[in-house]
């Protein structure tokens, strides 16, 4: 904590994109050339730090599913506290700040100890994943919305009814585990069995994959593949109009019968 005599520093809360350093905002950059003090999640780009913010001490707050070595509150603390102590604060974080992010929390534990604090939005993992793996989100006359839900916990069969009943783009976060209920829910609130799914996994890492089926094998295609997280999944007609090389994933589905693996 400070003493009476230090002024206080300030907070910026940074979306740093889905792991690509050619994803950081020009926003972003700024903040971290001047920080003293830089906390980061483990999907933000964090393996250059040391160049991108030369003077600042960096602290790993990174969470893996069921691992918080720090937890939310941890490291709200530690905001504060470096906040306190008079530093400019970058807390660096994996997409945008306030997709699925916690940024919130982070700006009220900010508020409630009286430090300025900034939010420079980042590119979501939400959008720019299903872009490298090929896939757009909308497309003129296939899906004009997209919703994005977080597959963290059960969604409950009110909220697949009506997402079942959207007849556009799904994306979900956070939802490889959740996958056999998702899908299975889908499927029981009347959604087609032959809408294509994609799971991209590691999406910007070297081996970046791309796993895609109908609603009705996805399951056992990615218990096949061995799907892991950091993974997004995308539910929609879109799916279809995926480029990998020269073959749409249309052309790799029926080629490979309901299973395609692309690279
Ligand atoms: C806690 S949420 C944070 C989302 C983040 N705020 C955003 O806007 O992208 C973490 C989830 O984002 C997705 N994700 C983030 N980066 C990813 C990446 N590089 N590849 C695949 N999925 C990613 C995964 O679904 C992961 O479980």
């Amino acid at each position: 904590m400070a003493d009476a005599a230090t002024a206080p520093g300030r907070v910026t809360l940074v979306g740093g994109g889905p792991g690509s350093e050619e994803l950081l905002t020009v926003g972003a950059v700024e903040a971290l050339i001047t920080a003293d003090v830089v906390l980061y999640d483990r999907l933000a780009p964090h393996t250059r730090l040391a160049s991108l913010a030369p003077d600042a001490v960096l602290i790993d707050v990174g969470k893996t599913p069921g691992h918080h070595p720090v937890s939310q509150t941890g490291i709200e603390e530690l905001i504060v506290e470096h906040a306190l102590a008079g530093s400019d604060v970058v807390r660096l974080k994996g997409g945008d700040v306030y997709v699925f992010g916690r940024g919130s929390e982070e700006v009220l534990a900010c508020h409630r100890a009286g430090i300025p604090v900034t939010v420079i939005s980042g590119v979501s993992s939400a959008i720019a994943v299903p872009a490298a793996a090929g896939i757009p989100l909308t497309h003129r006359g296939v899906s004009r919305m997209f919703t994005v839900v977080s597959g963290h916990a059960p969604l409950s069969d009110d909220e697949l009814l009506h997402l079942a009943g959207l007849g556009s783009t799904i994306v979900v976060l956070m939802g490889v585990n959740t996958l056999p209920h998702f899908s299975a829910g889908l499927l029981r609130q009347g959604m087609s069995p032959e809408m294509p799914v994609a799971v991209i996994e590691r999406g910007f890492s070297p081996d970046q994959r791309t796993t895609i089926a109908d609603l009705g094998s996805i399951v056992s295609v990615a218990i096949r593949s061995g799907v892991s997280s950091p993974a997004v999944l995308v539910v929609g007609e879109v799916v279809r109009l995926a480029h990998t090389g020269d073959l749409t994933a249309a052309e790799m589905m029926a080629r490979a019968g309901r299973l395609s693996v692309l690279g």
